[in-house]
């Protein structure tokens, strides 16, 4: 190789060896008598030292060396005078000898620190740039080092890992399907997976008992800081299995992650709260379960009083803050208008303050007295000192709106901690939900995940009421998975298709295939997917996905590097036999 060491393998016990080094430089200190180059590469940042004294000619050329160039450096460790305790090589210091320019570089478009001063989008243009920061190499790294975990404890678990096809049909995961023209297929388009979900239930029936995959997975949708157009899941399948087994085998992987990667272990085993009970406790179905402040219904003890925000109100419901109770009336009209602007849609946000002399102070004195007020503060858990926050409205907006209160009022009470981990599997989702524009049932998962069994019979008859055999694993208020045990026998699975709304010819035409296979004997099976870039995103502490990813998109779903997607020859559209419309 072209160089003896790294830049972050040298210590003291190297002083005196002649070494010879390579990267890229970061930063130059013309100090007159010497010059000083941070020099970096993969492994870290090594101090070289050019003498004026002893070698003027390289001294006088090394100035001449900007910021990025690559070189390769002569010389021998010694010992620093000026110790840098913030830096793993920061005893020692290379004095350079000789040195080689290995590539030029011009002046970078933004700064290649951790705080840098470019924006998203210029970083992401000059996106090989942008990855030799640290924090994103630190964040490749720590990616590598999942999937390795992943595929370790899964290999040792007896899983195979086997590729699935990209270009495939249509699989029906609820989003739209990014579609590739086929030359040879005139007028005809492959769809790119949304998740490998088919394959891995024909890899069931082939015999494969026991599956999974790192794959990409594609879905034309709204993005968002934990959406990119292509994602990786860590997909998984297992035959001859009920739900506690897989949730039994996935606990597992993700303890030995937490072990492996972060060496903290949350809990042997995660707690379970069915779809209901997160959304009737925590208003939705992705709950940040590292702090209480569950939500407490108050409607029957604050109706019938003349005030009409609860009087009007189908549901009224409260947190509590805990020893809130001293908040200012300008903390208040904060969190007021927060709780107004658009994406929360609450009209308005009643107060109590509990004090600590047990009264109590609202913002609807008017209407209530101390006592009917002091009975929500007890229903609702609050003690003197603590605040009570209420929202009123429909059922399911208000609901949606305290559970984004809560999660903002954690925030603003420091109760969301970056290094606790709070797993928590969801359970018994409901098998579909309705939509209302279309006035029709969808799945709320996909088509396969199989119906409790104690719900099967309601399937036609009241299909609004039928629980799926479902399960998400949410981690800090992030959804980090979602699997289920699927139906396996096909009149099960063309009555779920019927209810679907299918006609018998789509049903044909699009799933043919696969009814075909349930009558050549499939076993029982079930499974779950993982967002690995949720997840990586979720240890290395950012919340956006784009941070752990080598190449995202930006959220117009284009590659600013690429320019991409970008239009296509006249030629190439002839040979499709694709005419673009206006
Ligand atoms: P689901 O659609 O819930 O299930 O996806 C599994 C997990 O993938 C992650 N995820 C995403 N991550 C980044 N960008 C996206 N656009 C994106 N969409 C989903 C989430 C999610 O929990 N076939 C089923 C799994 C199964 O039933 O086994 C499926 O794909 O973390």
């Amino acid at each position: 190789m072209l160089r003896t060491h790294t830049c972050g393998e040298l210590r003291m016990t190297h002083t005196g060896l002649d070494v010879t080094l390579t990267g890229w430089v970061q930063h130059t200190r013309d100090m007159g008598g010497m010059t000083f180059i941070d020099l970096r590469d993969r492994y870290g940042i090594t101090q070289l030292v050019f003498n004026m004294d002893n070698l003027p000619e390289l001294c006088r050329e090394s100035r001449k060396l900007g910021r990025e160039y690559v070189i390769q450096v002569n010389g021998k460790v010694r010992e620093r005078i000026n110790k840098n305790p913030n830096l793993p090589t920061g005893d020692i210091e290379i004095e350079v000898m000789a040195f080689k320019v290995l590539g030029v570089s011009e002046i970078p478009p933004f700064t290649i620190e951790n705080n840098t001063d470019g924006g998203d989008e210029i970083r992401l243009k000059f996106r090989y740039l942008d990855l030799r920061r640290t924090v994103l190499k630190e964040n490749l790294i720590l990616r590598h080092r999942m999937a390795m975990a992943i595929r370790d404890y899964l290999n040792r678990e007896g899983f195979l890992e086997i590729e699935t096809p990209f270009l495939i049909k249509s699989t029906p995961e609820g989003a739209r399907d990014f579609v590739v023209p086929s030359r040879m297929n005139k007028h005809q388009f492959y769809a790119l997976p949304q998740s490998p979900q088919i394959f891995k239930q024909l890899l069931m029936m082939a015999g494969y008992d026991k599956y999974f995959q790192l794959v990409k997975c594609f879905r034309d949708e709204d993005l968002r800081a934990d959406r990119q157009p292509e994602f990786t899941q860590i997909d998984c399948e297992m035959s001859f299995v009920d739900k506690d087994d897989v949730l039994h085998v996935f606990e597992g992987m993700a303890n030995y992650l937490f072990k492996e990667i972060l060496n903290n272990v949350p809990a042997n085993s995660f707690p379970r709260i069915s779809y209901d009970e997160a959304m009737s406790r925590y208003g939705t179905d992705k709950p940040d379960i590292r702090f209480g402040m569950e939500i407490k219904e108050l409607t029957p003890l604050v109706k019938g009083k003349g005030f009409r925000g609860f009087d009007e109100a189908e549901f009224a419901g409260a947190i509590c803050a805990v020893g809130a109770a001293g908040w200012s009336r300008k903390q208040l009209d904060a969190i007021t208008e927060f709780v107004r602007r658009p994406q929360v849609g609450a009209k308005g946000l009643i107060y109590v303050k509990y004090t600590e002399e047990g009264t109590t102070k609202s913002s609807v004195n008017k209407f209530f007295d101390d006592d009917s007020q002091k009975l929500w503060c007890e229903h609702a858990g609050a003690n003197p000192g603590d605040l009570l926050l209420i929202l009123a409205g429909s059922r399911k907006q208000t609901l949606t709106a305290l559970s984004v209160l809560r999660l903002e009022m954690a925030e603003r009470l420091g109760l969301r901690e970056k290094k606790v981990f709070a797993p928590v599997w969801i359970t018994d989702f409901p098998l579909f939900e309705w939509n209302e524009d279309e006035n029709r049932f969808q799945a709320m998962h996909h088509p396969f995940t199989a119906p409790l069994d104690e719900d099967l019979h309601l399937l036609e008859k009241d299909p609004g009421k039928v629980r799926a055999n479902a399960y998400d694993l949410v981690i800090n208020g992030v959804e980090i998975g979602g699997g289920s045990i699927r139906i396996h026998t096909r009149e099960v699975q063309q009555k779920m298709f019927r209810v679907l709304g299918f006609s018998d010819e789509e049903v044909q035409s699009q799933f043919g295939f696969f009814l075909e296979a349930f009558q050549y004997g499939t076993p029982p099976h079930g499974g779950i997917a993982f967002g690995f870039d949720r997840w990586v995103a979720l240890f290395a502490g950012t919340e956006s996905i784009r941070e752990v990813i080598a190449f995202p998109k930006n959220n117009a779903g284009r590659d600013l590097m690429l320019d991409s997607p970008s239009y296509i020859t006249e030629s190439q559209l002839k040979e499709l036999n694709i005419r673009l419309r206006e």
